[in-house]
């Protein structure tokens, strides 16, 4: 599967700090926002992704993520002209699907617990398939209604009033067809092309798959100031406890097995001393550590 990242949109609650820099390159606690949602795709085992931005924001990202060869993995860039609807990324991307499967994920969402996206990406076999999670005020997302099945039934972009506390947060898997629909989906009212309308569609077809996310995963945004302080005070608050770092895409490749040992240490060791080279660093030391105990008979 491959794996998009769109990154782009105003910004405009987060003003006067999108001001410096684009959402999205924001620092949450100790990383660049984008490094969240990065580590997520590639900790799900894809390794070809797309970024898409702004034309003013994307020469930023080039310079910050490269081509992704040194993380093991291949990061094309395309441009979103206008912020006209989420959905848009599978027109603006179609040469880069090119007929695959593909995930896509929002710049500004922070997920941490649980392997919920690696399982769904593995196990996925065709159409669509989302996510849904409990929130306090499902009215400014997408929203889910289950019947007493627990099967997916409606769909509705930030309704007022909202048939579930069911969110859709912003992971989306889907199959090759995924353009097609795209192409033949009609701008909303607000002028963008909706991922719900998209999901909607999946969903009428019957091949829309929703994995309810389970009570322990966290789910975050950081659109205004105020959510992106909580995001890097959670961040700060887990990785200080569990001395682990949510969002970072060199041990998510080391895992995957998309950087050896050897290159991940090749990696580290051009790094400034820093706390995050330092945890880098012991990364490598437990990632040893469990390879040769493994292999001892
Ligand atoms: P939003 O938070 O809805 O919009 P925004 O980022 O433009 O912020 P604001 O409302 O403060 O102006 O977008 C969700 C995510 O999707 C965010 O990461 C930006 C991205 N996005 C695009 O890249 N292109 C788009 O056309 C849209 C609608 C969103």
């Amino acid at each position: 599967m491959k794996g998009i990242i769109l990154a782009g949109g105003a910004g405009s609650r987060l003003y006067p700090l999108t001001l410096v820099a684009s959402k999205q390159l924001q620092p949450v606690y100790d990383k660049p926002m984008v490094y969240y949602p990065l580590t997520v795709l590639i900790a799900s085992g894809i390794q070809e992704i797309c970024l898409i931005s702004t034309p003013h924001d994307l020469p930023r990202f080039r310079q910050l993520l490269g081509d992704g060869s040194a993380w093991g993995i291949a990061i094309e860039y395309r441009e979103q002209a206008k912020p006209e609807g989420i959905a848009q990324a599978f027109l603006i991307a179609e040469s880069f699907i090119a007929g695959q499967p593909v995930a896509l994920i929002l710049g500004d969402n922070i997920f941490f617990g649980g392997d919920a996206f690696p399982r769904a990406v593995a196990a996925f076999r065709g159409g669509a398939a989302v996510f849904a999670y409990h929130v306090h005020d499902p009215q400014r997302y997408g929203v889910v209604e289950f019947d007493a099945a627990g099967r997916a039934i409606s769909l509705e972009e930030k309704p007022a009033q909202p048939k579930s506390n069911y969110a859709v947060p912003g992971v989306y898997l889907y199959d090759e067809n995924v353009v097609a629909y795209t192409k033949a989906q009609q701008p909303s009212p607000r002028g963008e092309l909706e991922i719900t309308d998209l999901n909607k569609e999946y969903l009428r077809r019957g091949q829309l798959a929703v994995h309810r996310l389970s009570r322990g995963f966290a789910w975050l945004d950081a659109g205004t100031s105020t959510s992106l302080h909580e995001a890097s005070a959670y961040v700060q608050t887990i990785e200080k406890r569990q001395g682990i770092k949510i969002g970072c895409p060199e041990e998510a490749a080391l895992h995957r097995n998309f950087l050896s040992l050897e290159r991940f240490e090749a990696l580290l060791a051009r790094l400034p001393n820093c706390e995050y080279r330092d945890y880098l660093q012991s990364v490598a030391v437990e990632f040893r550590r469990t390879v040769r105990s493994s292999e001892t008979p």
